[in-house]
């Protein structure tokens, strides 16, 4: 693997799932083999969870982690190609990319969509321009379609809580006031098509995501009958991918209740608007599993680095 960037960039999830869980019972087993080894951490947007636990993973395996806030603390970057720049943007991503390529053996990058330009986000061009014009591996901490760390993670959480061979998992669309990314729901959706789960999503109509990754995953747009013997209930909230961008509903009764999980474990990327996605009563119990993903976001990341250090 040169890089990761998405999902398919895992060849067998089972093994890797398998892999970090044996990470996560001895995290400092390959503490020197990222030694002298340098990872460039750079966020075009906030982070809680991807930043520290990359940073975590990093450390794990022995390697110096360098954080850079690229929005606002560095020059502005002109990822268009032949512009000319007489604009707000200071550098071209050519120099940039190639410039941080000597500093760092990995690079890693957040870059959220714009949500109001839909050609412009598929092409992921912050993304692919790292992995263009940077000569070491790209790891993607979110883009503007995915978010692989987290799906990984996602999919270690479900193989560790799993109480039946074949569990059933729910992808449930909640409301939220802010129109959203669909990065999240997208690589939770991939993961769950490579692992062997019954997996069905559900939301309010005109909030399908992008078909050519739903394929054949059943969508059920009534929650009730979708949550009906479910084990994990993924929840995440996306802005409309037909009417690109747009909130359609706010409608409080898809918001997840105790009384709708049942006996149904919750997850959620994190973070999460109490009592808006989800209510008090299911996050304070012991129903919820969100602690424990944000705690596999580090073996996620540690795996995914070890892979690249292993390539290099
Ligand atoms: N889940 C996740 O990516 O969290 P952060 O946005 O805080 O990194």
């Amino acid at each position: 693997m040169k890089h990761y960037t998405s999902i398919h960039d895992i060849d067998d999830i089972n093994s890797w799932i398998a892999d970090a869980k044996a990470l996560k019972q001895a995290p400092l087993q390959d503490v020197t083999l990222g030694k002298d080894k340098t990872i460039g951490l750079l966020f075009f947007n906030s982070s809680l969870r991807t930043r520290l636990s990359t940073q975590k993973a990093a450390l794990n395996l022995g390697m110096n982690p360098i954080v850079m806030n690229v929005s606002g603390d560095a020059w502005g970057i002109e990822f268009g190609d032949g512009t000319v720049m007489d604009g707000n943007t200071a550098e071209h991503i050519k120099e940039a990319a190639a410039v941080v390529s000597q500093y760092c053996d990995i690079i890693a990058v957040r870059a959220f969509p714009t949500l109001t330009d839909k050609t412009k986000d598929e092409s992921e061009q912050v993304l692919k321009s790292f992995v263009t014009y940077a000569s070491v591996p790209i790891v993607n901490m979110e883009s503007a379609t995915g978010h692989p760390l987290q799906g990984l993670t996602d999919a270690l959480t479900i193989s560790e809580h799993a109480k039946v061979a074949k569990p059933k998992v729910v992808l449930s669309w909640a409301p939220h006031v802010k129109t959203l990314p669909h990065a999240v729901a997208n690589s939770f959706v991939q993961a769950m098509q490579k692992m062997d789960v019954e997996f069905v999503i559900t939301h309010p109509e005109g909030y399908d995501l992008n078909p050519e990754i739903t394929g054949n995953t059943p969508i059920i747009y009534n929650q009730e009958e979708a949550f009906a013997n479910a084990d994990f209930v993924y929840t995440k909230n996306w802005c409309s991918y037909s009417d690109y961008g747009k909130i359609l509903s706010e409608d409080p009764n898809w918001m997840i209740t105790k009384e709708k999980l049942g006996d149904a474990k919750f997850m959620h990327c994190l973070p999460v608007r109490r009592n808006v996605v989800v209510e008090d009563a299911v996050l304070d119990s012991d129903s919820s599993l969100v602690i424990q993903q944000a705690n596999n976001r580090t073996y996620a990341a540690q795996l995914v680095l070890k892979k690249l250090l292993e390539n290099l």
